[in-house]
């Protein structure tokens, strides 16, 4: 017999459990089933016991081997990818499907969408649509590249307020086509996993005219910003971002962070935290577009140190974690930074 390999064991309220992360099946092992799981995996099982029924029956133990599949990452990966996979494969009509999402939207409905409500106070000039129609859709695609030399000028505020609100503002308001039906989630120009929008938006100011250097949040129903600190905080960014000096130079600098607690409010599997990633990816392009159609350059880092930025970023909430940098200004837009260059050649 063959031990399954997609398992990993835990102590979980005074037990000792054992979790098929491949089968999305969690036991409670008492020693003798441990004892004899240990005996498979070293192969050192001389007679049979009635266990071993058990332990199939489970899947814990199989009459054929069970591939893991190729893998290039280590463990911990592999638990959350097979882990997250395959984890819905019923068949459903139509009408079955429809009750179904009913009685799920029942369920999530006796607990009450966790909301905090902002108190930024500081606002910003409406944004100027004149700044984008000037630009089309194509050009902005061949513009949209990654600058690494940035040239330290400031933008306006209008450019900042534009990017904000076409990027990551509620710009739809209302929903008329759910017409009387309640509206839970908000629309933006990007779509979000059940209309959530986890993300939130925090702005580093660097070189923003008429804008106090210092580190903002972006309430993106009212479209303003409050001020978390006041501060030029250049060279800690570029500390944050794990010394990439890429960062130098840039206008303001988003740290884009995702509030989870309201992705598990709706989606309570573990497959939430990939609609989280998958949210983060479209904000950041719709950020990246609007910067390239207002004429600035951007640069992006999934590298920085995650614990650092949230003691920088003073996040009071345990459950709010940053997912991605933007760094955006005006620059040469060379991929290459002139250290590099200087260092390759
Ligand atoms: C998720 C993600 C993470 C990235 N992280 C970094 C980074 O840490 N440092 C960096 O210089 N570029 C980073 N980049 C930018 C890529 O290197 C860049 O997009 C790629 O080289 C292609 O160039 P292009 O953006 O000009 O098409 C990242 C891009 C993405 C999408």
């Amino acid at each position: 017999m063959h031990i399954n390999p997609n398992l990993f064991f835990l102590f979980k309220d005074g037990d000792f459990v054992v979790w098929d992360y491949q089968n999305h099946q969690q036991f409670a092992l008492e020693d003798a089933y441990f004892e004899r799981l240990k005996l498979w995996s070293q192969g050192k099982v001389t007679q049979p016991s009635p266990i071993d029924e058990e332990l199939l029956g489970a899947n814990l133990l199989s009459t054929i081997p069970i591939s893991q599949g190729e893998w290039g990452w280590d463990l911990l990966s592999h638990i959350f990818h097979k882990g997250t996979s395959d984890i819905s494969e019923n068949i459903l009509t139509a009408e079955q499907w429809t009750e179904s999402y009913l009685d799920y939207c029942a369920m999530i409905a006796k607990n009450p969408l966790p909301i905090v409500l902002s108190n930024a106070n500081i606002e910003l000039p409406t944004a100027d649509v004149s700044l984008l129609k000037t630009t089309d859709l194509i050009d902005v695609f061949y513009k949209r590249k990654t600058c690494r030399s940035f040239h330290s000028e400031l933008i306006t505020l209008s450019q900042l307020s534009t990017l904000l609100y076409f990027s990551f503002g509620n710009i739809h308001k209302e929903w008329p086509d759910l017409d009387g039906l309640q509206q839970l989630g908000i629309r933006k120009a990007f779509p979000s996993g059940g209309g959530l929008h986890p993300e939130e938006v925090y702005i580093v100011v660097l070189r923003v005219e008429g804008l106090e250097a210092g580190v903002y949040h972006y309430d993106c129903i009212n479209h303003r910003l409050r001020l978390v600190k006041t501060g030029f905080f250049e060279q800690k960014v570029v500390e944050l971002v794990c010394s990439q000096y890429f960062a130098e130079g840039i206008a303001v600098g988003l740290f884009l962070t995702s509030k989870f607690e309201k992705s598990w409010w709706k989606y309570p599997h573990s497959r939430g935290y990939r609609v989280c990633l998958l949210d983060m990816g479209h904000a950041s392009q719709t950020c990246l577009l609007t910067a390239s159609g207002l004429g600035l350059h951007t640069w992006v880092s999934g590298a920085f140190s995650d614990s650092n930025i949230r003691t920088f970023l003073e996040l009071e909430s345990e459950t709010e974690f940053p997912l991605f940098f933007i760094g955006i200004g005006h620059g040469d837009n060379d991929s290459l930074n002139p250290k590099i260059r200087k260092a390759l050649e």
